[in-house]
């Protein structure tokens, strides 16, 4: 029995081999003859050799033998169904073998990011507004107060598409767009992609996105400007971190404030910190009360109505708060990298 069984296995690795080589009708056909020919098919010398098999082993013979058979017949009945509906043959396939292992996505630490800061605004009240990213230079520059040719635009290398048309440089232009369309109270938050002629670095690329907020409403102060940033930083970056506001200038406020958090990559301890220069502080925003004349601009009285506004980096304040060294990882694509983050 042994000896049938290796025959077998002989055999059936011979048809195997046969039908990975057979690539057209005729080479099929040569192998079913190999196999199943009346005369001299190995199949039915099988059969021949069963009858001198011992009696008692005749049957487990016989069902070893049959299920060769069967097993030669479908395939290769199998293999010309194939050919003849102009198919390749297949391969055989070992349902054995592990399967391919997909990757499920994860969400972009980026959009994780923003999505956090979104909410802490929306607890507080504030809701979300978009802005076109390619932007008219009134919107960008005219109606925050930069008359043409002022100097406060070079601050802004912009990339203009033609003469009044660029790619924003900030989110500030939907502020003008929302303050247009809409009556105070207002209280908004706007994320979106901006664009600078710009040389990259850890911290600064010619992409980037920003996330701008505004509160325009009677009676509001450079106070509620204070405390709801200060609130906001301390709600990312937890209660001890350290947070300075510094003077600043902006044609569209007055005052105007950046503020700055620790260097979370140094802490102030590396005098060569790529990051902060070894100052031991990072810029993350830009901020200040709305100059009344951009309240006028947009029809908002500003005898009755006061405003305070931001502008904060989303790509640099994920820097500090993912404790990455490197601004330009979050645009690589190196899935090494993404997959960090992430729905865990
Ligand atoms: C502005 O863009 C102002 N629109 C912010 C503002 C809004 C001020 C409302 C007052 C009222 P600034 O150019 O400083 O300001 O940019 C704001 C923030 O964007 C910076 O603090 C920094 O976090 C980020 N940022 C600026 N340039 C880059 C850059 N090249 N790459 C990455 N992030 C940048």
């Amino acid at each position: 029995m042994a000896s049938l069984k290796d025959r077998i296995e002989g055999l059936r690795k011979a048809f195997e081999d046969g039908l990975l080589k057979a690539g057209d009708a005729r080479s099929l056909e040569e192998l079913r003859t190999a196999f199943l020919s009346r005369k001299k098919g190995h199949v039915t010398l099988l059969f021949e050799d069963l009858k001198s098999a011992a009696a008692e082993e005749k049957r487990e013979a016989g069902r070893l033998v049959n299920e060769f058979k069967n097993f030669v017949v479908v395939r290769l009945d199998g293999l010309e169904a194939g050919l003849r509906t102009d198919v390749r043959p297949a391969r055989p396939v070992d349902l054995t073998l592990p399967g391919r292992k997909r990757y499920v996505g994860t969400p972009h630490p980026l959009t994780l990011f923003q999505e956090e800061i979104e909410a802490i605004f929306l607890g507080m009240g504030f809701s979300i507004e978009e802005g076109p990213e390619i932007e008219t230079d009134y919107y960008n520059f005219e109606a925050l107060n930069f008359p043409p040719h002022h100097p406060a635009r070079d601050s802004w290398d912009t990339l203009y598409i033609k003469d009044d048309l660029l790619l924003r440089t900030h989110t500030s232009p939907v502020q003008i767009r929302v303050m247009e369309r809409s009556k105070p109270p207002i209280r908004i938050v706007c994320p979106g992609r901006v664009f600078r002629r710009e040389t990259p670095d850890p911290t600064h690329l010619p992409m980037f996105m920003q996330i701008e907020g505004l509160v325009v409403d009677e009676g509001i102060t450079f106070a509620h400007l204070k405390g709801t940033l200060e609130y906001f930083i301390r709600a990312l970056f937890g209660e001890k971190i350290k947070v300075r506001f510094r003077p600043s200038f902006f044609p569209f406020t007055e005052p105007s404030a950046e503020v700055d958090i620790e260097c979370i990559v140094c802490s102030g301890k590396d005098p060569a910190c790529r990051v902060c220069g070894g100052t031991g502080w990072k810029e993350i925003l830009g901020s200040g009360m709305v100059d009344p004349q951009v309240l006028k601009n947009v029809n908002i009285d500003p005898e009755k109505y006061s405003g305070w506004a931001f502008g904060l980096g989303i790509d640099r304040t994920a820097m500090f708060a993912f404790g990455i060294p490197e601004m330009r990882y979050f645009y690589e694509n190196d899935l090494r990298f993404l997959r960090q983050f992430g729905t865990k």
